[in-house]
């Protein structure tokens, strides 16, 4: 089998690839490892930022999303009982997220590329990418019970944290950027309308909540809970009291319960692959980084990478200058780093480490009440929410 993009993994990464190569008229093979059904059913974040709602739209995905999907212009902030809400387009000259699951993207993306008949594999297991390095790179991968070779002229690494395509780049070359948390996140789905219109991001004494949606009728709701905990572990009742004790206010608010659908456990993780290409091999979105999800910036960096892929490797067809090409990974890092920034921050502002001491619980208070009295601390947290600009 030959091509000229290789696509390893069909998440938003590697969907969204394929389609925005499509349209600039260079062709892919998309191979992913599990079955569509695991592909568009799983759990994952919900807010995109106003670029990645404005990419899907231009790459013609945006139909149902615009139907859907929830435009929210603010978050609140919750901390010593009292709420705080952020304004997005007041803070940052019109910006918005939107709340729209990653699942439902992905959704989107695959029944496109079914309808159009682009090649998209499932239960196709990329084994390893050889040859990274000449002008002509191949994917060994499984497919329906035999081994087989995809040659092309490039590879997309969009495998994932856990993927293959990383390992392709030689160790003395590699450079690993990391930290662990020890906290991770319980989330459940539960078929209740959501207590609050926006999200909200709540800092207890007894560690972090959210507040999240998936729509009208269904809510998203995470507890912060130690590292190596078991979903379980933690009863529907003991859940939605503990929720219930975080997101407290002095004003009466009350969380709606309802019947809780899903229970899992987010680990939390800081991470950065540098480089993010070797030879003809390009990393985009997770295969390259990771970010604590406090800051909802997992699906958008992803979607960032690809863009910039895209918009190079059309460079280089239109004009045969590899210039892109080359800026690929320098490009995607700038903005790769400040999404670690911000998620770390966010993450730091909100959650109790198991260690935290009471200078730690004042400084917390202390870095919330700044942003909830000063403009200049509110538009920071605005403009890194709604989202950094691609390129
Ligand atoms: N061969 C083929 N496919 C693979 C392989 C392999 N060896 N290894 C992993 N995959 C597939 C996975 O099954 C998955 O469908 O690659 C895909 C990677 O998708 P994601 O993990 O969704 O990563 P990405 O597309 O970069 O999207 C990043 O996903 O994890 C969330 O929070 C993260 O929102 C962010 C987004
Ligand atoms: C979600 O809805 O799953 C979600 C929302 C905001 C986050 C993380 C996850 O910061």
């Amino acid at each position: 089998m030959r091509t000229t993009v290789g696509i390893i993994g069909a998440g938003p990464a590697g969907l969204l690839l394929a389609r925005l190569l499509r349209g600039a008229g260079i062709d892919s093979v998309v191979l992913e490892s599990r079955d569509r059904a695991h592909v568009e059913h799983r759990q994952r974040a919900g807010i995109l930022e106003q670029g990645t709602v404005d990419v899907l739209r231009a790459a013609g995905a945006g139909e149902r999303m615009d139907r859907e999907g929830l435009r929210h212009d603010g978050i609140e902030l919750r901390f010593a009982r009292r709420r705080h809400r952020v304004d997005f387009p007041g803070l940052t000259g019109g910006r918005s997220v939107m709340v729209y699951a990653q699942t439902e993207v992905c959704r989107d993306l695959i029944a496109l590329r079914t309808k159009e008949g682009g090649p998209l594999l499932f239960e196709a297991e990329a084994l390893a990418v050889e040859g990274a390095d000449t002008d002509a790179p191949r994917v060994r991968f499984r497919h329906a019970g035999r081994e087989d070779v995809l040659e092309c002229s490039y590879v997309a690494g969009c495998d994932g944290f856990w993927g293959v395509a990383r390992k392709a780049v030689p160790a003395s070359l590699s450079r690993v950027f990391e930290r662990t948390y020890p906290y991770a996140w319980l989330g459940i789905l539960a078929d209740v309308a959501p207590s609050h219109d926006e999200l909200v991001y709540a800092r207890h004494d007894r560690g972090f909540a959210l507040l999240s949606m998936r729509s009208p009728s269904v809510s998203r709701l995470y507890l912060q809970v130690p590292a190596g905990t078991e979903a379980g572990e933690w009863s529907d009742e003991d859940v939605w009291g503990e929720l219930e004790r975080r997101f407290e206010t002095t004003d009466g608010w009350r969380l709606e319960r309802g019947p809780i659908t899903q229970k899992s456990v987010t680990p939390m993780r800081s991470y950065v692959h540098e480089p993010m290409r070797y030879g003809r091999l390009f990393l985009a979105g997770d295969a390259a980084h990771i970010v604590p999800p406090t800051g909802a910036k997992g699906l958008n960096l992803a979607v960032g990478d690809v863009v910039t892929l895209a918009r190079a490797l059309a460079h280089e067809k239109e004009t045969g200058s590899p210039e892109l090409l080359d800026a690929y990974s320098e490009t995607c890092l700038r903005r790769v780093w400040q999404a670690e920034r911000f998620s770390y921050d966010m993450t730091t502002l909100l959650h109790r480490a198991p260690d935290a001491t009471a200078f730690d619980d004042r400084l917390q208070l202390a870095r919330l009440e700044r942003i909830a009295s000063s403009r200049a601390a509110g538009t920071d947290l605005a403009e890194a929410y709604t989202g950094f600009p691609v390129g």
